[in-house]
């Protein structure tokens, strides 16, 4: 099929090319189709030939025109890329061709594997195979259905057979075609490629989140997933989101392409952004020089990538070799190697959380891992560098992979000098000298100091103050840290009592921001119940174990009052979450504390009921290791809420064992039991990414 090609693309302005644009619906018609062919060289063609003030000339003179007759708003109109008022929930989209996920390589043998398996099944055993070559975007899956030409529907990934529908949110993104390029479209045409945040987006996203005192994100992809979840389409639409095309879904009524190349070629031609680093392969070889270079030019391409896609060229080879599980026997990711640096081990030191948990910090002589410069990185806890036996003086390898927080993987014994010193755990708590307790029930040892503690008050504001808490606008780590350094605030009952005048006393603080931050404060007294237990911060109640406190008791009295067997009735709360609840309100500064809070005016007009769905019921779940895209916590809550259990250990009983990064014994323990170990991915896909 032919591409369309417009002679008025050229041109600066609608009038220049068509001057006697006079009736309504015509302008209407060709501004759009302007503006459409304008997007297209931009982001596709990466030939513009307008500024980006002249296409915003255009954009804001069509949204004039369609104002004055929205009888005339076509359903590609560019204009609705600035987002559709917010939704309820996203609907679910049954996929009509499944959404397959990839087998993974992590070895150059394992590609030869691979490669030794495709050639058996198609018995072509002494002849290259012809690959395709792609890098594996590190963003998340999405579905773009377009019906005689016009986008109709986007949707997500899901769990590969039903995705959500977030046709609005996709329609903010500029690259996506509104509309194919081409003159007889056919009946049906998917798209699926992936969306994802180049690195000059998410620098300036963060920026904007720090500059309003919210927490960043941790990496791209995570930008990318809680941007395209939003539910207000308005927010995506502010969000810089970028979309590569690899792959077709459903297509009805035109005769398939022959190869993965083609497909590629078709879908540029169509107005699809395809990624330009693709090549064609021949052999396995080839593929492998491929990944070679690829990797080399990773630092360069402003996007992430967390390895290399290689297809069987051959669509007709494809068929031949059909699918496996849920991965196509075709296609294999071959995935980069966390990235590892060597460097030295300066001094150790311990940092004090809110609940007086004790974290050895690595400091590290500056080092360059993954794209960043890594000066600390964490040891965990004293168990870990009794087992990786860590020394303040050794070489040591750091690790960074992809979006976790830096740690210390191992030491490197042949460079051990004579003078290294053991770290040794602190009696006294670094920050108020209370003794510290190192009890062998638990992991790490804590500061016995608690409210007395400077360190553990201070994580204990910060976490009142955070999103998922109180959630107040701008008061972020930074701000309160300043805040109590100035002796501003020591409790979270102080904050209510701030005025506009004592916080413009703080060094670079005006009189308009102060004044923000009170009236962020005041805000925060209407909340709901659940987020202002989950705000006190009492020990072994997360985010889902304060929802269902709130849920079953209804008032911070009656939850006072709880006995053991009132708290122990609730599904998934146990002793000793029942034990930490009872504790806090037994404790007279803890109780002065919430009266102080009630008394300036917390209220919760909102009641949060949560509502249990039985999708996952019967299954019980277990959460293990650092998961990136989700606190535990998070995960644990939307587990709950989707009907299914959350235990803290693997038994027999156990459905699945999600694993995050550094799992530690019970992913041992689920392979010694036949428990099945997902991954986050998995995860993901079965409960869906963080609400952003
Ligand atoms: S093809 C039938 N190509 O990787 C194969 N996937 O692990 C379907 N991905 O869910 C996927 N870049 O989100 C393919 N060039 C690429 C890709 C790619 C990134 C992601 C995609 C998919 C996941 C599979």
């Amino acid at each position: 099929m032919k591409a369309f090609t417009s002679t008025c693309i050229v041109k600066s302005t609608l009038e220049a090319c068509h001057p006697d644009v006079s009736n309504p619906a015509d302008k209407i018609a060709k501004l759009s189709q302007a503006l459409h062919d304008h997007s297209y060289r931009y982001h596709v063609l990466d030939e513009p030939t307008i500024s980006d003030a002249e296409y915003d000339g255009l954009f804001r003179e069509l949204q004039e025109l369609e104002a004055a007759h929205p009888d005339l708003i076509s359903e590609d109109s560019p204009t609705l890329r600035v987002g559709a008022p917010p939704l309820d929930g996203f609907e679910t989209v049954e996929h009509a061709v499944p959404m397959l996920s990839l087998g993974n390589a992590f070895s150059q043998e394992e590609l030869q594997d691979f490669d030794r398996r495709v050639r058996e099944r198609l018995e072509r055993e002494d002849q290259p195979v012809a690959y395709f070559a792609e890098p594996k975007l590190d963003g998340l899956a999405i579905s773009l259905r377009y019906e005689n030409g016009v986008f109709v529907q986007g949707a997500t990934r899901g769990d590969g057979q039903r995705g959500e529908n977030v046709t609005d949110n996709l329609r903010t993104i500029d690259m996506i075609p509104l509309r194919l390029r081409c003159e007889n479209p056919p009946a049906v045409f998917e798209a699926r490629g992936e969306v994802f945040m180049a690195h000059a987006a998410f620098d300036a996203l963060n920026k904007t989140m720090i500059d309003a005192g919210k927490s960043p994100f941790v990496n791209p992809r995570n930008a990318a997933a809680g941007s395209l979840r939003q539910l207000d389409s308005r927010k995506t639409a502010e969000r810089q989101l970028s979309i590569n095309l690899y792959g077709l879904g459903e297509v009805v009524g035109m005769d398939l392409p022959e190869s993965q190349s083609g497909a590629l070629s078709l879908l540029k031609e169509w107005g699809f952004p395809v990624n330009a680093e693709i090549a064609a392969c021949e052999g396995i070889d080839a593929c492998f020089d491929f990944y070679k270079a690829i990797g080399a030019q990773r630092d360069k391409l402003g996007y992430d990538i967390d390895g290399v896609v290689f297809k069987v060229d051959a669509i007709a080879e494809q068929r031949e070799l059909g699918f496996v599980s849920r991965a196509p026997r075709w296609a294999i990711a071959q995935k980069f190697p966390a990235e590892e640096m060597l460097t030295l081990l300066e001094d150790v030191e311990f940092q004090v959380g809110r609940t007086g948990a004790l974290t050895p910090v690595a400091r590290l002589k500056p080092v360059f891992v993954g794209g960043v410069t890594v000066s600390n990185a964490t040891l965990h806890n004293m168990d870990e560098i009794a087992r990786k036996d860590v020394r303040i003086g050794d070489t040591v390898v750091v690790r960074r992979a992809g979006d976790v927080i830096p740690e210390v993987a191992r030491v490197v014994l042949e460079k051990r000098p004579d003078n290294t010193s053991p770290i040794a755990l602190p009696s006294e708590c670094p920050i108020c000298a209370s003794p510290v307790i190192d009890s062998d029930a638990e992991v790490k040892a804590r500061c016995s100091g608690g409210l007395l503690c400077a360190a553990q008050r201070r994580e204990g504001i910060k976490h009142f103050a955070s999103r998922r808490a109180m959630d107040i606008d701008g008061l972020g780590d930074k701000l309160v840290e300043q805040l109590a350094d100035e002796g501003l605030i020591e409790s979270i009952a102080d904050l209510y009592t701030l005025s506009v005048e004592q916080i413009q006393t703080m060094p670079r603080m005006g009189e308009k921001s102060a004044t923000n931050l009170v009236n962020a404060i005041a805000k925060s007294k209407q909340t709901t119940l659940a987020k202002f237990v989950f705000a006190l911060g009492i020990r072994d109640v997360g985010e889902s174990g304060a929802a269902l406190l709130a849920d079953k008791f209804g008032s911070i009295d009656a939850l006072k009052d709880a006995d053991e067997d009132a708290l122990t009735s609730i599904n998934d709360i146990g002793p000793k979450a029942a034990a930490s609840v009872m504790g806090f309100f037994a404790n007279e500064d803890n109780l002065a504390i919430v009266q102080r809070l009630l008394d300036s005016g917390i209220e919760f007009p909102v009641s949060e009921t949560v509502e249990i769905s039985t999708e996952l019921e019967g299954n019980t779940y277990v959460l293990t290791g650092t998961l990136s895209t989700y606190s535990r916590d998070q995960a644990k809550a939307k587990l709950l809420k989707l009907g299914a259990k959350v235990s803290g250990s693997v038994s027999k009983k156990t459905t699945a064992v999600f694993a995050g990064e550094s799992p530690g014994s019970k992913v041992t323990k689920a392979e010694a039991l036949g428990v099945q170990v997902m991954s986050e991915e998995e995860l993901i896909a079965i409960i869906g990414p963080p609400d952003a």
